[in-house]
């Protein structure tokens, strides 16, 4: 029996078991002889590590496809598989399809070997999860043949002490022996043995990212992804399914990612046996990868979450590890600026006079950065030009973005600046010299997506001179942030560097340039802090989080619309992630009405900043917004590394409720949000969790009213809002109505 310290390996060298466990989660599979395929046994909670794994075999006769005359038991079809293949007895979706010289797509993986390491596998370009000095990881490498063809494949494993997730990729090695093309290479496939399963997932829209629905599992094949160049609005990488009778707070649940920004795939297959296959990974359609001798192919990482707490125990998975294991940023642990963004005050009618009148307003409101918006660069008065020429308009700043940044930092402001590198307009130097470096078709319609082509990332000349030209201002100019924006989808796809055959590489390539920009960025500039942005959230995604330790969420600045978005988002991503800005009112996207305070409360649950021209503030919103801004800083470390608890949930009801509690529970931040004020209805009860049931609480809540209660009472009890008089101040007349949040500040008091 081999060991590590959260991976055990038992049974002998030709079928050995491997169970990965960190005392949270077990998962388990071997390797089934004579054809040494991978076998899955159990993913569910922690079980504890045995000598002999055999129950868990199972070894009934049933009708269908043996793989051999002579053996009555095995037919992959009744198998739970770990990574199956096209084209044999299993009929479900498959994790691998390879295109062989001959025409046909059938393979057979046979394991070879395995080896146990502290070290992750390095998946070249992609986003990657790291060990943490806080906890470590292990690994598992598994590597397999394919009989026909000689194409290695590598499985990944990974699990972390303290957290209940492993993750997986692929990664493929060409063979001497002969040239194929994968035209499928998924990260991971996962078969649990039922199917009493809902799905939960997000669908979505410009300015209407991350709504979340929650449907049974139905027999047959059910697909939530991405064919759209980005991860998209419309919907998420993240999955989870999770029994019926799960809630926010108890019950079994597995939630999916993959880190990765491209098109992407959640093919969930529900068989006639009534088993459940989950395949994670880059959307085969458009897809086709060749594979020669020396050839390599890196899937992107998917990660796998189990929790038998419910909703809240799996995000909170989530967020500890991407805090912990994926965000490289040193922003990651210093406090965030809070910014002031000028589109909504402004749009593209900026100039240095503007600009810096604007910051001076956001200066003495305690603002800590400004960010320079689109406009600023070529000759872009309006979103018809200059992308792609990314030097500064001296018409509006004559000082450059040299001389602007310079007086932004003597305020005693940092500075941010928006670009938009992927893109490019008709008429700017890249698209009049090479226009093989837009991604289109010849002698087909390219569509122009808000007047705006696509570059082809994939091409290294296209990475270089962007990255020349973006850090040629970055180096001159006194630079603290970056918003990486992406505004269209990609269509009419084709890269002009690539053979026919290789055509299916393109969008790929092109999200691997992506990274590849972004990471000689982030060498050359590791201060700068960069969001990411595509229209908002159109690629709000763990890959994203690698280079970009923020994202702004979306377009949609409305408090009351970014409840649904925030509470969905907020399912795999931490809230510090999740960029949240107070807007003016009438909000420019929904037209509604909604208090300074209700907005400041709904942006206080993220990294939070203003999006407005802070001159047209009346001087009482401006002495309200410098004790918002230091309510908000007082608050900040509980939004940079608590636990965050969603409770009332707006898909559902006209509340939406959540809180964030400290990791020692000496503290927590509570809110409570009405969308839509009922008469006579019992004020609902706010159940906190995770705080200590033996300690004192103080809960401050709105009109300076405070109680003191035990831990044990306010996660219990909850706070009675409409109960004894003492309680009910907290639901003084003034916060009533639509619209209208409550805040609750709570610290223990020994
Ligand atoms: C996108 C972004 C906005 C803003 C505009 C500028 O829509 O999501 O925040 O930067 O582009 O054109």
């Amino acid at each position: 029996m081999e060991e590590m310290k959260m991976i055990h390996v038992s049974g002998n060298a030709d079928e050995p078991v491997f169970h990965l466990t960190n005392g949270l989660l077990s998962y388990i599979f071997t390797v089934r002889q004579p054809v040494g395929v991978l076998e899955q046994l159990y993913f569910a909670k922690a079980i504890r590590p045995q000598a002999d794994y055999s129950y868990l075999k199972i070894r009934r006769h049933h009708h269908g496809a043996q793989v051999f005359d002579d053996n009555r038991l095995l037919t992959y079809e009744h198998m739970l598989l770990e990574y199956p293949v096209f084209g044999t007895t299993d009929f479900r979706e498959e994790a691998v399809s390879v295109h062989y010289p001959a025409g046909d797509s059938t393979s057979h993986f046979r394991y070879l070997s395995h080896t146990l390491t502290k070290e992750k596998a390095q998946l070249d370009g992609l986003p990657q999860s790291f060990s943490s000095e806080r906890d470590a990881s292990e690994s598992l490498i598994i590597r397999l043949v394919d009989d026909y063809s000689g194409l290695e494949l590598q499985l990944n494993y990974s699990i972390f002490e303290g957290l209940s997730l492993i993750t997986r990729s692929a990664i493929y090695y060409g063979s001497e022996k002969e040239t194929v093309y994968l035209d499928r290479a998924m990260s991971s496939a996962l078969d649990l043995p039922d199917h009493r399963f809902e799905l939960i997932s997000s669908y979505g829209a410009w300015a209407r990212e991350m709504q979340m629905e929650r449907n049974p599992l139905i027999h047959g094949i059910h697909e939530i992804s991405s064919r759209r160049g980005t991860s998209s609005h419309n919907h998420n990488p993240f999955i989870a399914l999770a029994r019926p009778e799960t809630t926010e707070q108890q019950g079994e649940v597995y939630g999916f990612n993959l880190l990765y920004s491209g098109n992407f795939v959640n093919r969930i297959e529900v068989d006639s046996l009534n088993r459940t296959r989950l395949l994670q990974g880059i959307h085969p359609e458009q897809f086709r990868w060749k594979l020669g001798a020396g050839d390599v192919f890196t899937t992107p990482e998917a990660v796998l979450v189990y929790s038998d707490q419910g909703l809240n125990a799996m995000s909170q998975t989530f967020h500890d590890f991407y805090r912990r294991h994926l965000i490289r940023s040193p922003w990651l642990k210093r406090e965030r600026p809070v910014l002031i963004n000028n589109w909504e005050g402004t749009y593209f009618d900026i100039n240095e006079e503007k600009i810096l009148e604007m910051a001076a307003v956001a200066k003495e409101m305690g603002i800590d950065l400004f960010v320079l918006d689109d406009g600023w660069f070529g000759q872009r008065d309006t979103d018809n030009s200059s992308l792609g020429d990314w030097f500064a308009d001296l018409r509006k700043l004559p000082n450059g973005i040299e001389g602007l940044a310079d007086q932004i930092h003597e305020m005693g402001l940092l500075f941010g600046l928006w670009f938009e590198p992927e893109m490019v307009n008709p008429g700017t130097r890249i698209w009049n010299e090479h226009p093989d470096w837009v991604i289109h078709v010849p002698g087909k319609h390219r569509t122009p997506s808000r007047h705006q082509y696509v570059l082809d990332m994939g091409r290294a000349e296209v990475v270089d001179d962007l990255y020349d030209q973006i850090s040629k201002v970055l180096a001159a100019a006194k630079v603290d942030y970056v918003k990486w924006d992406m505004n269209r989808y990609l269509t009419e796809v084709m890269s002009l560097a690539l053979a026919a055959d290789r055509q299916g590489e393109t969008l790929h390539r092109f999200t691997l340039g992506v990274y590849a920009l972004y990471e000689r960025l982030i060498k050359r500039f590791p201060d700068i802090l960069f969001e990411s942005c595509s229209s908002g959230g159109g690629r709000f995604d763990a890959g994203m989080l690698y280079y970009a330790p923020q994202a702004w969420a979306s377009d949609n600045s409305d408090a009351i619309s970014r409840l649904k978005i925030q509470y969905g988002t907020s399912m795999a991503y931490p809230l510090q992630s999740i960029g949240a800005h107070v807007s003016a009112v009438p909000n420019h996207q929904t037209g509604r009405m909604t208090s300074l305070a209700l907005r400041t409360a709904v942006a206080s649950f993220g990294t939070f900043g203003y999006e407005l021209d802070p001159r047209r503030l009346s001087e009482a919103e401006r002495e309200q917004i410098k004790k918002d801004i230091g309510a908000y800083k007082a608050m900040q470390a509980l939004v940079a590394d608590g636990d965050f608890y969603r409770q009332h949930n707006p898909f559902e009801s006209n509340l939406c409720s959540w809180f964030i509690v400290a990791k020692d529970q000496s503290k927590a931040v509570a809110a409570l949000y009405t969308r839509h004020f009922e008469m006579y209805e019992a004020w609902p009860r706010l159940k906190l969790e995770g705080l200590d049931p033996e300690r004192l609480y103080r809960v401050s809540g709105p009109g300076q009213s405070s109680i003191e209660r035990y831990g044990d009472s306010l996660m219990h009890v909850g706070i009675i809002l409409d109960g004894n008089d003492e309680d009910a101040s907290f639901a003084d007349r003034q916060y009533l109505g639509d619209f209208s949040a409550l805040i609750f500040h709570i610290e223990a008091v020994n």
